[in-house]
């Protein structure tokens, strides 16, 4: 795909170059008129001038000796003129017999130029001729000069002219150029503003700092993300209220099944019972999960209505309340809690740590210990779970943060939604989500790394 740039070069090259050619012959004819002209008005100069210079001396016409001296210079050197005066009977008065007169005699006007190019002795002439009276009747005056002169004159003009049109074509692209780059900033900003959205906070395009031409193009994508937005409202109220609706009648199940596993009855019916209370223990599970995703996505900006959160009373609230787990479950469950604060939502962050809590208690085996820790780290405030369970392999540590998504295998009962929901809410906190590993030995280490407190 062509960039704006290669398509506005594409469409100007061809058009500068026409009018480059254009110029360059406009600069030729230029060259060869203004040529041509100076030097035709020196040759009539010239002849004028011998003219004037003609004495009668013993009444024979003599052209003055400083004058012959000044229009006779070698046919061979470079710019060298040559001059004839002939008599009224065409008879050579002085200079060189054989110069071709500019006119044939009788046509042009008497006391007036005229020119032509001719061929003398193998050079190519320019001549000019003048029909002068003097006492002894009329007199042709023939001044004649190569076009050595003339030539390189042209050259040097033409050459000139070419070089400052080359300039300017080259300042013309340069200054094309940097008007183009100069006009497209505001798309290259509008870009930048569109790659720093992300799918669950979509904030509107600033459509007042936008140039004009911008502004219809804003206003549709404005207008696509309130729908986006609408959509999106939509299916988190639609997942909220499916959630919600599950939940009451399932937790109605689940106190009636505890009535009835206390109830006397045959083992077998008791085994049932112990299997539908699963299903309807993970039913309730999934209910709340999926009511919690549902309150992490952010439909609205980043950020609103976000508090300060102190981190340690929250490490230290999901330890105890997960401390009996732990215990029944074999495992060392540890705070290591640093004072530190976040801008955020309470609620959010207590169900971002006890998905993290819950999984290392429920993957990592009896005998395991489990830490949970938060402080401050170059500035970013931190919410950490490190156990010393099985790990997650590098090549899944993305995946799993996908919805529904569980590792083949994975013990226990779970819908695969925690890592989602603490990613989301890991999002909606600008925090950054990182899957690792433990400093001392294997198992898994799940960091949250807040944007600096301000
Ligand atoms: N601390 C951990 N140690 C080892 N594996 C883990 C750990 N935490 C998560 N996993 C793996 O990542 C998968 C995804 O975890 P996630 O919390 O999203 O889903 P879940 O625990 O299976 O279900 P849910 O949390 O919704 O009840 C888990 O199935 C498990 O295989
Ligand atoms: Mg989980």
């Amino acid at each position: 795909m062509m960039t704006i740039r290669q398509r506005l070069l594409l469409l100007l090259l061809p058009a500068l170059a026409i009018l480059m050619l254009l110029g360059g012959l406009a600069d030729y004819w230029i060259a060869v008129a203004t040529t041509r002209n100076a030097y035709d008005q020196a040759l009539a100069s010239a002849a004028l001038a011998a003219a004037a210079s003609m004495r009668s001396d013993d009444g024979k016409l003599q052209v003055s000796a400083a004058q012959r001296a000044a229009l006779t210079r070698g046919p061979d050197a470079e710019g060298s003129t040559l001059y004839s005066i002939t008599g009224p009977a065409g008879e050579l008065i002085a200079g060189a017999a054989q110069l071709p007169a500019a006119a044939a005699s009788g046509s042009a006007r008497s006391d007036s130029v005229t020119f032509r190019d001719a061929d003398f002795q193998g050079l190519k002439l320019r001549v000019a001729s003048l029909r002068s009276r003097s006492d002894a009747g009329p007199l042709t005056i023939t001044v004649a000069e190569t076009l050595q002169r003339r030539a390189s004159t042209q050259r040097v003009m033409l050459l000139g002219k070419l070089l400052v049109d080359f300039a300017e074509l080259d300042v013309t692209l340069l200054l094309i150029w940097i008007g183009v780059s100069f006009g497209l900033r505001p798309l290259a900003r509008l870009r930048e503003q569109v790659e720093e959205q992300s799918a669950s906070t979509l904030q509107r395009f600033n459509v007042a700092e936008a140039p004009g031409e911008l502004r219809p193009l804003i206003l549709a994508l404005n207008h696509l993300l309130e729908l986006r937005h609408d959509a999106a409202l939509s299916q988190r109220r639609f997942v909220a209220d499916a959630a919600h609706q599950m939940r009451t009648p399932v937790t109605g199940l689940l106190a009636q099944l505890e009535l009835l596993l206390q109830a006397p009855a045959a083992v077998a019916v008791k085994s049932e019972l112990t299997t539908i209370n699963r299903g309807v223990q993970q039913l309730a599970h999934t209910a709340n999960q999926l009511l919690a995703l549902a309150r992490a996505e952010p439909v609205s900006a980043v950020g609103e209505g976000f508090k300060a959160v102190a981190l340690r009373p929250l490490v230290e609230h999901l330890v105890e309340r997960n401390i009996d787990r732990a215990v029944t479950a074999g495992l060392d469950l540890g705070a290591d809690a640093q004072t530190a604060q976040v801008i955020g939502d309470a609620w959010l962050l207590e169900d971002l740590l006890g998905n993290l809590v819950d999984n290392a208690l429920k993957y990592t085996p009896a005998g395991g210990r489990v830490t949970v820790r938060c402080g401050t780290e170059q500035a970013h405030p931190f919410l950490e779970v490190e156990d010393d369970g099985p790990g997650i392999a590098e090549s899944e540590r993305l995946r799993v943060r996908e919805r529904f998504y569980r590792l083949p295998g994975s013990p226990g009962t779970g819908c695969g939604l925690g890592l989602a929901i603490v990613d989301e809410i890991s999002r909606a906190h600008r925090a950054v989500f990182s899957i690792g590993v433990p400093a001392i030995g294997g198992g898994t280490r799940m960091r949250i790394r807040f944007p600096p407190a301000t």
